[in-house]
């Protein structure tokens, strides 16, 4: 007998009733982290920019605002932002937009490169680590910059003629961020910057191409070493930020739990070759339509082992993701999230939904379940909130997905998306009381 369940939500949330199956094609968005990273490149430029393809999400308007405080006049025209960074007003970021969005510390290197002086609050930790940023200030002292970290505040400053200079910088870690900060910073610097164990995921290389559109002078981006040339000025560009390869994932998983033939575009195949490596030993095929389309054919589902690894390994913001379709992947799989430290906090919630996982330490070790059931779930971080979804879409009965704050950091539209191929899901708004049949 199905009891109403009762739902007094303050906050909006997703109601997904599970167990249809999908089928059509789904529009793949720009990607969150490409346009983050080079929404604050464009403080390199001393004219006019623009970028297009460029996702509407709630971290793109938050570093928008990062960037306007700092004087960037912005105006979006659809899909594309027009940056206007010829007059910057101050070097301080300021501390409650900072704290919103842990990307807006990408800032730093430019400012310093355009103006010798920034002031960034310290990003504070998140849902999913503590996320220091010891290498970005590391690699900016090895340019010169003189680095004070005081109350909570980053205080970066260039002596003398508030030029940067040119360093050997090697990375302890492949670290994304720390990659595009010493960069960005790198483009303006005098002479020749190398940095090695460089962070090779495609967000970089993008970063790098839009740097060289603007004249630049980058070499070796997408690999573990990257040379930088600085130039003493960089002119206006137009460029298309890449396809999301995180969400072309989740939707390629999507139809993979719900056995469901979907295509997905337009994408870089390339960007996703990990991801549908693994896909293929759960099951499914993947196959290409055309230069930049792939289509799922869904298949039986087994259990495999994943580890997450700096790129070309794979990718950590796909890990939980993945682990919903493996809690019915029959058989045991072994999921060990090596760069972040706290990025499995989603295990819970899909245990509220009736799947089998221990963890131990960084470890998750599922066992599949025949179904999941629906259940109200809380989303703790962006993929998490993904992962949920995903669930809910294959759960016997109905899902409620809260916190969606989360998912509008990094998802365009992902309920309008998923209704398009036929999804049973609609987004619950504020204050309502629901009665829900499971
Ligand atoms: C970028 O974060 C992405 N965010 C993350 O995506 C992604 O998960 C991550 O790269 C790894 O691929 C953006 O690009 C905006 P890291 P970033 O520096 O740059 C340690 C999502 O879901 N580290 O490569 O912060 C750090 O603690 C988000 O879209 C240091 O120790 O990642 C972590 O353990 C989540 N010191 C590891 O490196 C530093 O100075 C990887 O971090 C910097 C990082």
């Amino acid at each position: 007998m199905n009891q109403p369940m009762q739902i007094e939500s303050e906050q909006p949330y997703l109601e997904i009733r599970g167990g249809q199956t999908l089928c059509g094609e789904v529009r793949i968005s720009g990607a969150k982290n490409s346009a983050l990273a080079i929404m604050a490149g464009s403080l390199l430029c001393a004219d006019e920019c623009r970028i297009s393809n460029v996702p509407s999400l709630a971290d793109i308007e938050s570093m928008g605002q990062i960037l306007t405080a700092l004087g960037v006049n912005i105006v979006r025209n659809g899909s594309a932002l027009e940056f206007d960074g010829r007059h910057l007003k101050q070097a301080q970021a300021p501390y409650d937009l900072v704290s919103q969005l842990r990307a807006s510390f990408f800032v730093i290197g430019p400012l310093l490169a355009r103006q010798g002086e920034a002031k960034i609050p310290l990003p504070g930790g998140c849902a999913i680590g503590a996320r220091p940023v010891d290498l970005h200030v590391r690699g900016l002292r090895a340019m010169g910059a003189h680095v004070i970290i005081d109350h909570g505040m980053v205080h970066a400053q260039v002596p003398g003629n508030g030029r940067l200079k040119g360093a050997k910088i090697y990375l302890d870690y492949p670290s994304v961020g720390a990659t595009e900060t010493i960069m960005m910073a790198a483009t303006l610097a005098q002479g020749e910057t190398i940095v090695e164990n460089a962070a090779q995921e495609p967000e970089v290389e993008d970063l790098a191409r839009f740097c060289n559109s603007m004249g630049a002078k980058i070499t070796g981006a997408g690999t573990n070493t990257i040379v930088i040339t600085g130039v003493d000025r960089l002119h206006s560009t137009d460029y298309p930020i890449i396809p999301d390869r995180v969400e072309a994932a989740t939707f390629l998983i999507a139809g993979a739990i719900t056995g469901s033939e979907i295509i997905i575009g337009p994408i870089v195949p390339e960007h996703l070759t990990s991801a549908i490596a693994k896909l293929e030993a759960i099951g499914p095929k993947v196959i290409k339509e055309g230069s930049n389309r792939l289509r799922l054919i869904p298949g039986e589902l087994r259990a495999t082992d994943i580890e997450t690894l700096p790129y070309p390994g794979f990718p950590t913001d796909m890990q939980a993701q993945f682990m919903a379709l493996l809690t019915i992947a029959e058989g045991s799989s072994v999921v060990s999230e090596t760069v972040f430290e706290n990025r499995l906090r989603h295990v819970a919630e899909l245990k509220r939904m009736g799947a089998d996982i221990k963890v131990k330490g960084n470890v998750a070790f599922v066992k599949s379940v025949p179904f999941l059931s629906g259940a109200p779930v809380m989303a703790t971080d962006l993929r998490a909130s993904a992962a949920l979804v995903i669930a809910g879409l294959a759960a016997h009965g109905t899902t409620i997905v809260q916190g969606l704050h989360h998912l509008d950091r990094g998802y365009e539209d992902l309920e309008g998306k998923f209704k398009k191929i036929g999804a049973n899901l609609r987004r619950v708004d504020l204050k309502q009381v629901a009665n829900v049949k499971l």
